[in-house]
């Protein structure tokens, strides 16, 4: 296999970040990194990232995902606007109670989340049908297997994300294209310290007094005790993508924190629901100290894991 033009979006920071520049370095100069980010004056971190590897294989581009011309435009310069493997990376987070939330913000999420990997795969699906050849990969999230408490809305775009991989990858096969979901559980990033920051500064008031405690004193400090002792780093996931992509026969899913597998097993092992429905409920309201505990051990083998590796 030749060198394959990788288009990566959302690379101003994170994962995207982390993906492109990994690429860009491959020892074995596999890759041609097209690394796009909706706002060029981010650039100065993955430029660092790059090193020595900028305007070589990999070039930095303009592209928002919620803006039809700014993607065409960036397929458009490349040569044959040949695009071997997209990472549909860019996407955006919120948490907290729905009643807090306007519709309008919800459909912004929608609008990057859903409709930016609609976008993409609408301007570069004809073009890999054509050559016969492609991979599309999705940075989808362990809550577009499994719903949480407080992120109805982020999970629902997740979701929405998978439903659509899904049914396109039956199609894309027929014409040699790759197709997968990448699920990462909590990843250190900006993402985080964002969907934190707007939640400290979060107007409650339209919530009843009970949710906001819930949201304000268990959901919280819960998720931050999940992501301290589960989360990855952007770096552990770039190098999970970058097997994906070089892998003979690419998975339709690919789950990249182990320790956060059995969670998504309960919804598989119950058909009906009840059982991650009734795990997630006691977990949360009824055995925090078992759940605290759980965290201890995990962090633990995470730290152990991390070691091997
Ligand atoms: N962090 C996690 O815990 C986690 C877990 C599972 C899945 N994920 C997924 O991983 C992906 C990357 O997230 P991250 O953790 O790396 O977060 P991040 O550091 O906040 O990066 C998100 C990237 O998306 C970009 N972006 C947002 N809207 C865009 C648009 N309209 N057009 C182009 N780029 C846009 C951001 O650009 P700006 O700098 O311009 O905003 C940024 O570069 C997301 O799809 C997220 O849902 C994250």
């Amino acid at each position: 296999m030749g060198t394959r033009r990788v288009l990566v979006t959302g690379c101003s920071s994170g994962i995207g970040l982390a993906v492109a520049a990994r690429l860009a370095k491959d020892e074995l100069r596999r890759f041609k990194v097209v690394a796009t980010m909706r706002d060029l004056r981010k650039r100065g971190p993955l430029e660092k990232a790059a090193g020595d590897s900028l305007n070589k294989t990999l070039e930095i581009k303009e592209l928002d995902a919620c803006c039809e011309e700014s993607i065409r435009e960036c397929v458009n310069s490349l040569p044959d606007r040949r695009v071997d493997v997209l990472v549909n990376n860019a996407g955006v987070g919120m948490i907290g109670p729905l009643e807090c939330q306007s519709i309008a913000a919800m459909k912004e999420l929608f609008d990057t989340n859903f409709f930016g990997l609609a976008r993409l795969v609408k301007e570069l699906l004809p073009d890999m049908k054509r050559r016969q050849s492609g991979h599309i990969v999705v940075m989808s999230s362990v809550m577009g297997i499994q719903g949480l408490l407080f992120n109805d809305v982020y999970s629902a775009s997740k979701f929405a994300v998978e439903g659509f991989c899904e049914s396109l990858a039956v199609q894309a096969m027929k014409f040699n294209i790759k197709t997968t979901l990448v699920e990462p559980g909590p990843v250190v990033t900006e993402f985080e310290r964002k969907v934190y920051e707007e939640a400290e500064k979060m107007d409650l008031s339209g919530a009843d007094e009970e949710t906001a405690k819930i949201f304000r004193e268990i959901y919280l400090p819960y998720s931050k005790k999940v992501f301290a002792s589960l989360g990855q780093t952007p770096e552990e996931v770039a190098e999970q993508t970058v097997k994906v992509i070089t892998a003979k026969e690419p998975p339709l899913r690919h789950q990249t924190n182990r320790l956060y597998m059995p969670m998504t097993a309960l919804k598989h092992a119950d058909p009906t629901g009840r059982l991650p429905l009734d795990t997630f409920y006691k977990m949360i309201f009824k055995h925090d100290n078992v759940f605290n505990a759980t965290l201890g051990v995990l962090r633990l083998l995470q730290r152990r894991t991390g070691k091997k590796q």
